[in-house]
């Protein structure tokens, strides 16, 4: 079936790009549909464990939404356009507004495992594009206020208001699938990078390119390579995740139902 198909009528004003940790949010939505990303045309299938990629539209606190739970990342397979079809398919559905979360790992030693970071900016390390292929002047996407201002604003009142500590960082995208080197991290670090990850940018390029409003989270799992001495593990990753998700979770729920 076509995207508009799986929301059967259902009109959503935000869209939730949910990475592991996040399963409460799932959980909170009054659903109108679920389907299968398998089932909608032109939606590409994840394969890594503890990201079932579904679509879930519905209510949250108030809200009309689409989730996204799961992913397709580049590493699965070097494609940095996986995730074009679905977000063209919300743009298509007049979704304009996208917020979207990840698990990254810290290189800042006072942001440890379990914290949440608010992403204000990135680097994109990976060397690939999303856009790479797009024929169009459309493919010149200006990146200067990707991280939209006035929602940075909105989720920090909300975090301040709920005693959660919401930091502000860089975040900056390896291609992954094998985690970073100490010397890596080294790098980033003296290049202003607060987090490393393997996704989001993509999606953020992506979503600017459809002219979205852009607003996007980390949730620390791990110090990143070399700065504990201990080796990185995606259960780790899946472990820890839901300590930040539960945190991501409220204060999702609080702007959702303050409209945002
Ligand atoms: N590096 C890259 N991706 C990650 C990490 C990390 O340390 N932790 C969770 N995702």
């Amino acid at each position: 079936m076509d995207f508009k198909a799986a929301l059967n009528g259902f009109q959503p004003e935000t869209a939730l790009v949910l990475g592991s940790g996040l399963g409460g949010v799932v959980d909170a939505v009054e659903v109108e549909s679920r389907t299968a990303f398998s089932d909608i045309d032109g939606f590409p299938v994840s394969k890594v464990s503890g990201h079932s990629a579904e679509v879930i539209a519905g209510t949250l606190a108030g809200h009309k939404v689409v989730v996204f739970s799961g992913r397709v990342h580049y590493y699965e397979e070097g494609d940095p356009a996986a995730m074009r079809a679905p977000l063209a398919a919300l743009k298509d559905a007049g979704v304009n507004r996208l917020i979207l979360t990840n698990s990254a790992g810290s290189t800042n030693p006072d942001m440890g495992p379990g914290s949440i970071m608010q992403i204000k900016d990135h680097i994109n390390f990976s060397g690939t594009n999303p856009l790479f292929g797009e024929p169009t002047d459309k493919r010149f996407v200006g990146l200067t206020t990707a991280y939209d201002k006035r929602l940075r604003k909105t989720f920090r009142r909300h975090a301040k208001a709920l005693n959660i500590d919401l930091h502000r960082g860089v975040y900056m995208w390896f291609s992954g699938p094998s985690f970073e080197t100490p010397a890596e991290i080294k790098m980033a670090r003296k290049m202003g990078a607060d987090a490393v990850g393997m996704s989001t940018v993509p999606e953020v390029i992506l979503a600017r390119f459809f002219d979205m409003e852009v607003a996007a989270f980390s949730i620390i799992t791990n110090y990143a390579a070399g700065m504990t001495g201990a080796e990185l593990s995606h259960t780790e990753t899946k472990d820890v995740a839901p300590q930040g998700g539960e945190k991501i979770a409220r204060l999702l729920n609080a702007a959702l139902k303050d409209g945002l």
